[in-house]
């Protein structure tokens, strides 16, 4: 199937997701659209954040006919990723924060999560961390990163504040002898050299890029939708806010071609 793959987040954090997609299907074209007019999606309400989802999913659908959308966005996928399958009737993949690995894993029986309100109170966050971590007698410190999203959507970030909130959210998850701490918003592992370096290296760093890389890739074989034809895949990037700014966040994340974002009104 020629179409592209359909990729939203709140900004920038999804193309931590989009890359790791593109590496694993490097034939597939794709459109990404950045909502960086409306972030942070963390500090809205269930209701607005599903209204975002729904029209970033209507433009994916509408203007550009994709035939399968993933959601980059923690925050969207867990407030609004239910109503999005009931509305749309093309594959939705979803990235949720990676709990259940760092669960396994854990040997102080301790593990962090850093993600936006949003998603820390929403009730499939907290369905899947009693389910893999606190009835089996983990604990779970959740840490709400209020103010990151919007310093990574700034490519010339104040490090210095940055520095500042990182050490205020990562402490009690230091206090508390967490092994692992899991990123559970996209945006995050464009910081996370920044995470670590406070984090110290006792403290592993997880996020769900991969395996909703390699959910995408089954689910893209399931319903035969993989891209047959070998002509050079296409890729569109789109942001509601400044287009000059996602490209050069998207410079910094390594890739060498110019993604000349598009401002789009939606
Ligand atoms: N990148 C997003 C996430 O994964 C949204 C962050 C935000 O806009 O608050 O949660």
């Amino acid at each position: 199937m020629e179409q592209p793959i359909g990729f939203f987040d709140s900004g920038v954090g999804g193309l931590t997701i989009w890359d790791a997609v593109n590496q694993l299907l490097p034939n597939e074209s794709t459109v990404y659209l950045a909502d960086s007019a409306h972030a942070p999606y963390g500090e809205k309400s269930p209701q607005q954040i599903v209204e975002r989802s729904l029209a970033a999913s209507k433009f994916l659908l509408d203007n550009h006919h994709c035939k399968l959308i993933v959601v980059a966005c923690n925050t969207a996928t867990t407030n609004a990723i239910q109503v999005l399958r009931e509305t749309y009737s093309v594959p939705f993949i979803g990235i949720e924060p990676a709990v259940k690995p760092a669960a396994l894993s854990t040997k102080t029986k301790s593990i962090g999560v850093l993600a936006t309100k949003g998603t820390l109170t929403s009730a499939l966050f907290q369905k899947t961390a009693n389910q893999f971590a606190r009835n089996n007698e983990i604990a779970v410190v959740e840490v709400i990163g209020e103010g990151l999203v919007k310093l990574i959507e700034n490519p010339n970030r104040d490090s210095l504040a940055l520095r500042t909130l990182l050490q205020q959210y990562i402490q009690p998850m230091q206090t508390a002898q967490v092994d692992f701490i899991v990123l559970g918003c996209t945006h995050y592992p464009i910081i996370k050299k920044e995470i670590s370096d406070i984090a110290g290296e006792a403290i592993r760093i997880l996020d769900s890029a991969q395996p909703v890389a390699r959910q995408t890739k089954k689910i893209m074989r399931k319903f035969d939708l993989q891209r047959t034809t070998t002509g050079t895949p296409q890729h569109q990037f789109y942001s509601t806010g400044d287009p000059k700014a996602f490209n050069a966040i998207f410079k910094q994340l390594g890739r060498l071609e110019d993604p000349n974002a598009i401002a789009v009104n939606l």
